[in-house]
């Protein structure tokens, strides 16, 4: 089939690669000039495992195929363009009312960009095309196996025949095709972010009790996640959660309930809970060193997540600027993360070459993003680059054995000597 995809961010561009892997023939279509310059070079603008040699081998095959505006009529298109947060919480459909404007627009136009039901209401009354909802469920780091892997596709459609053209899109795709209406299908995806980050929230609670009380919340997870109706996913307490998605989608689905004439209550705390939970670990860090003014303290990860770049809402980002302001000397260490970093704390911290580096003279270690880089360290070669003994796991995934194997004293969200 031939497709068009509006937007080459990290959305679009997956799903325009994964659709040439699906053997489609496709334009990837972004109004900005020298993204798409860079993309028809076959670079790819941020880290993401696998999909920078997918693309240049789709763009030199002809299957995929790059430019700034569409000059012909495909028989699908996809809308992946960014709907960003606007003051009050809700999200802004400007960029994709831009597209939906736009020239050669097909019968039948997809929204995957994240939008709620209302909103997707609102485009529908003013599109000349028909719409339907396709949301995405892909995790930075490892999305385009998500994309060729996923464990649902969410359909939401109005009529049979839209049904019939997305399942064909998808064909290849052996995961269950759950056909719904847009309204539900944008609830779905609001719903999951909401209910892991909810998660995460509520966990990070836990472990903040288990301090106070003197519970040790590596016993308590096992606990917990031996329940199969909890499971082990999402369990690991840390200095909270970020990325471009959970803080965002959380508040929009609040603000849009909010506007349909529902007052939630629980959802609004899941980010209030998650935006202190970096202060409390600072203060862990303060409490245990007895004060950090002049301090030597190593960063391993700025990224918010492994196996990205991304630092938009990074815990660790908010951590390191904390530490800062209170006159830590600041090591840090990520192995994608840096540049991304550098515009931001410029030259406030020193970038370290590597993970050990980063240790040196240290008087303690924070570890914030849970690479495997990190988890896979030779702790007595860290412990003897240190000067301090305190390694603080800032996302519940060091091995606190090893850890104390080496001599070092581990602290963990939940988790103390
Ligand atoms: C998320 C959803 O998983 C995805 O389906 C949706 O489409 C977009 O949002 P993403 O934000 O890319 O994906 O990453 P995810 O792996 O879900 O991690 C989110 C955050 O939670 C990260 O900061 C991660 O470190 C944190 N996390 C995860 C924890 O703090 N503890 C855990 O146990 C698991």
């Amino acid at each position: 089939m031939q497709i068009a995809v509006f937007g080459a961010g990290y959305v679009g561009l997956v799903q325009a690669v994964g659709l040439a892997e699906l053997d489609h023939e496709v334009f990837l279509v972004d109004i900005d000039e020298a993204k798409v310059e860079a993309l028809q070079g076959g670079s790819v603008p941020f880290y993401e495992p696998g999909l920078e040699d997918a693309l240049k081998s789709y763009i030199a095959s002809g299957a995929l195929r790059i430019e700034t505006s569409l000059d012909r009529n495909p028989e699908l298109a996809f809308v992946c363009v960014q709907t960003p947060q606007l003051g009050d919480g809700s999200c802004n459909i400007a960029a994709v009312k831009s597209v939906l404007a736009s020239a050669h627009l097909p019968e039948l136009v997809v929204i995957k960009s994240t939008l709620p039901p209302t909103e997707f209401r609102v485009l529908e009354v003013e599109s000349n095309c028909e719409l339907a909802m396709n949301p995405e469920f892909l995790r930075e780091g490892t999305a385009f196996d998500d994309f060729l892997n996923p464990d649902r596709i969410v359909l939401g459609v109005r009529t049979p025949e839209a049904e019939q053209v997305l399942c064909s899109v998808y064909e290849k795709l052996e995961a269950p095709k759950l056909v719904m209406s847009p309204e539900s299908a944008s609830l779905t995806k609001y719903a999951a972010n909401t209910m892991l980050a909810s998660r995460l929230s509520l966990i990070n609670e836990i472990a903040n009790i288990a301090e106070v009380v003197g519970a040790d919340m590596d016993a308590v997870r096992e606990g917990l996640g031996s329940d199969p109706r909890i499971g082990r996913q999402f369990l690991r307490s840390g200095a909270g959660f970020g990325g471009s998605c959970f803080p965002k989608d959380v508040l929009a689905l609040a603000t849009s309930a909010h506007a349909s004439g529902y007052d939630s209550k629980l959802i609004r705390p899941v980010i209030e809970v998650n935006e202190e939970q970096a202060g409390r670990f600072v203060a862990k860090i303060e409490q245990e060193l007895g004060g950090v003014n002049g301090k030597r303290i190593a960063v391993w990860g700025l990224a918010f997540n492994k196996n990205t770049d991304d630092i938009r809402e990074s815990p660790a980002m908010r951590a390191v600027k904390l530490l800062l302001a209170k006159g830590v000397f600041l090591s840090v260490y990520d192995p994608e993360a840096m540049q991304n970093a550098r515009a931001e704390l410029g030259s406030d911290v020193h970038y370290a070459a590597d993970v050990l580096e980063a240790c040196d003279d240290a008087d303690a270690l924070a570890a914030l993003t849970e690479w495997d880089e990190f988890k896979e360290v030779e702790w007595p070669r860290v412990a003897v680059r240190m000067k301090g003994g305190f390694v603080f796991d800032g996302k519940s995934f060091l091995d606190r054995a090893s850890v104390e194997r080496s001599g070092l004293k581990y602290a963990g969200v939940g988790v103390c000597d």
